[in-house]
């Protein structure tokens, strides 16, 4: 079992296969310290590492230096007001309108499994693959019991965090701060990994050295969004791709949040992860309960290559659910960037035969099929087939591409209401709004106030009729703006500040909803590319779209920074016309498929009308994703060479579980004339066994390809790439 108690030392401990986590509870007043987390240990007890005897001293030794005590005192979850003046997890504002909380530790509970956490997303797991330890603690002042959750898994480098409280009190109390996790860390150098970016150019990686004082990153737009990702890597300062200790925070939210590295006064980190407290509170009446959000914990003793791996595993296998989640995924073909708003059913279904002909399997109408919407002014809310658009409406289209052997999907914006919609001129107060205020227009819409359950349930009856009125079996779910202007018709002035994670609340369980109804239905997330591509999101859908930015060569960034954290079966990936829409490159169109084969793969351009040659290569990569996509998306996958950082080329590999097979993928952006062939080593392989190179026939040990490595030819010209198929002769 992953967590024993050592009761004569008061000590938790925490293990994965490679890591320990140690909580000690110290002093008569019961404080929950943090001892440990590293390479695992056999070690009992480091309490050592608490610092007890030094300076302050515990109070019950040395009441009158109480206040430094707190202040550095390495603690598992700090509260607010009461000497740590650090960043703190729990802040309240009390009957009498203080905000002070201070907790002990009362009791605990060990058990297999792993609790739900009601209404939020989080990885799941059973009594085989977790244990869970619950610390039951306490504010006596205030009568709130507080929750620490700890989960462990046992075949993986992960720990989930999450906080329960319970209002024991007679009075109501609010809550104004609520995060996810703490951990108080050693006096090393540190770097921190980020992933930032902005609508077009998501999740790009940043590293920058921690350095005294709070080094934030956060949302407060209502959404995860492009700007930032709800994940930060702490990590040794010379740690590299396959060395080095990285511990990876990651916050399975989908709304606004922070995380924070924190230096201290004595040096100490303090990384912090949860839900954003700025505009946040919490009404919780009396025996009411509130529960964070999880955070994820990914420890790696081999640096950030690990980290990744961990992360993929752990979200493939503990994560993502549904009938999609370890199959292969239809190849789509998407009209938006065919024809944006410009279609009926005549130029669907030719684009839709064409593509069949071809070996594409499932047609993707996207926004412009409803109410009057022509463009993106107007219409959102407004879920009924345009029939003058086309004709015979989705039964129609749906029996015409079933006809082809082809499946249909759709588009839906469920989250928003334009100010011209029917749904807006019979509801104007379910956008969410603030009284005489003018509410700032994003792409011309407003959001619906999805915390109100009536909003919920009348939108979710116009989605569901149209999904019920024809075979369709996959739904892209967009969001194509952020939160402003908040205000809820139906909160009071002291709960106005519950909205954005009431509507966060309110979008799981729309989604939650959706695949209950509809379990064979493959969802794909969305907004305005990747601005939502969260983990939150990812326990709805097994994949998100990554990027509006469809061109090749930024999608090689792009990808590197989503594959960072997140599996490459959950990246929607498309081939897409050229020159790119996105920024007017022209691409060779293998090398645009070799691109898309790590993610999900499809098409997302007008097929009637691309070249000929183009054309006659679909077969063959509609070919090459069937071959390889097993392995895509069950395996292990290794960062060889990142044109984010080189500029020059990009190299990934993915190798299977059991080692005897491995695809590598090379993209050559940038030709540079006189020079040698390049060498790539290779990862993952199995030392001794025999490979076989596929293109080549080149037979050698995994120790040579991995330690001498393999010469990839220069090609003629730039953005040209290849991929080289790995297989075991023995
Ligand atoms: C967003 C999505 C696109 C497309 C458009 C439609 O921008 O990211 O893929 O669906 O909306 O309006």
């Amino acid at each position: 079992m992953g967590i024993s108690y050592h009761e004569n030392k008061r000590i938790f401990k925490l293990d994965t296969p490679k890591s320990t986590y140690m909580i000690g509870i110290v002093d008569e007043e019961n404080f929950i310290g943090h001892v440990y987390y590293g390479r695992r240990v056999v070690d009992e007890d480091l309490s050592y590492l608490l610092r007890t005897s030094e300076g302050a001293r515990v109070p019950s030794k040395n009441n009158r230096d109480r206040v430094s005590f707190m202040d550095s005192f390495p603690v598992e979850y700090p509260t607010h007001g009461i000497g740590d003046f650090r960043e703190t997890c729990l802040s309240v504002k009390s009957k009498l309108g203080h905000s002070a909380c201070s907790l002990s530790y009362i009791s605990h509970r060990i058990y297999p499994d792993k609790p739900k956490l009601t209404g939020l997303p989080s990885t799941f797991g059973d009594s085989e693959s977790c244990t869970t330890l619950e610390l039951i603690c306490e504010d006596k002042v205030l009568k709130l019991q507080v929750v620490l959750v700890y989960t462990v898994f046992e075949k993986l480098d992960a720990i989930t965090r999450s906080v329960r409280i319970l209002n024991a009190s007679e009075d109501c109390i609010y809550l104004t701060k609520v995060l996810s996790a703490c951990l108080d860390m050693d006096n090393r150098e540190y770097d921190m990994l980020t992933l930032y970016g902005l609508w077009s150019r998501e999740r790009m990686i940043n590293r920058r050295r921690i350095t005294d004082g709070k080094q934030l990153i956060s949302s407060l737009r209502g959404i995860s969004s492009h700007q930032e990702q709800p994940f930060m890597a702490i990590l040794d300062k010379d740690a590299n791709e396959d060395q080095g200790e990285v511990y990876g925070l990651h916050l399975v939210y989908s709304g606004n949040f922070m995380a924070q590295a924190e230096i201290s006064q004595f040096g100490l980190l303090r990384a912090t992860i949860g839900i954003n407290p700025v505009d946040f509170s919490w009404k919780l009446e009396k025996g009411e309960s509130f529960i964070s959000p999880e955070a994820v914990l990914v420890y790696s003793s081999e640096g950030i290559g690990q980290m990744t791996r961990t992360f993929h595993d752990l979200y493939r296998s503990h994560l993502i659910r549904g009938e999609y989640r370890d199959k292969k995924r239809p190849i789509l073909i998407n009209n938006w960037e065919a024809t944006y708003f410009d279609f009926n059913s005549e130029k669907l279904l030719s684009i839709a035969r064409e593509a069949s002909r071809l070996g594409i399997e499932m047609l993707v109408i996207d926004d412009g099929w409803f109410g009057a919407r022509d463009d993106d002014n107007c219409a959102l809310g407004d879920w009924v087939v345009n029939e003058a658009k086309l004709k015979g409406g989705m039964p129609y289209l749906a029996t015409e591409i079933n006809k082809l052997g082809m499946k249909l999907g759709l588009w839906f914006e469920p989250e928003m209401i334009s100010p011209d919609s029917d749904l807006y001129r019979s509801h104007p107060d379910w956008a969410i709004q603030i009284p005489g205020r003018t509410g700032a227009l994003n792409r011309n819409q407003l959001v619906l106030d999805i915390s109100r359950k009536e909003v919920r349930d009348a939108i979710y009856d116009s989605i569901s009729k149209v999904l019920h009125s024809a075979n369709i079996e996959y739904v892209k779910w967009d969001m194509n703006r952020c939160l402003t202007d908040l205000g809820s018709a139906c909160l009071e002035a002291d709960t106005q500040g519950e909205l954005y994670h009431r509507y966060v609340l309110g979008l799981y369980e729309l989604q939650e909803r959706l695949i209950s109804d509809f379990p064979q239905l493959l969802l794909e997330n969305c907004s305005s590319g990747g601005g939502r591509f969260d983990p939150g999101m990812l326990y709805y859908s097994p994949q998100i779209w990554c990027s509006d930015d469809t061109d090749a060569i930024e999608r090689l960034s792009i990808q590197e920074g989503t594959s960072l954290i997140f599996p490459l079966s959950t990246m929607g990936a498309h081939i897409a016309d050229c020159p790119s829409h996105s920024n007017g490159r022209s691409t060779p169109f293998a090398t645009r498929g070799y691109v898309a084969l790590a993610g999900t793969f499809g098409y997302e351009l007008d097929i009637t009308k691309i070249p000929e040659e183009d054309r006659q290569l679909i077969p063959e990569q509609v070919a090459m994703y069937h071959k390889y996509n097993d392995l895509v998306r069950t395996g292990d996958y290794y960062r060889i060479a990142s044109y984010q950082s080189n500029h020059e080329y990009d190299c990934i590999q993915v190798v299977a579980k059991d080692k005897k097979e491995a695809l590598v993928t090379y993209i050559q952006v940038l030709a540079r004339p006189n020079y040698r062939t390049r060498r790539i080593r290779l990862k993952g392989l199995c030392e001794d066994m025999i490979y076989r190179i596929e293109e080549t026939g080149l037979v050698l040990s995994g120790g040579a390809l991995m330690h001498a490595g393999i010469q990839i030819d220069n090609m003629w010209g730039d953005y040209l790439g290849k991929i080289i198929h790995i297989l075991a002769v023995n």
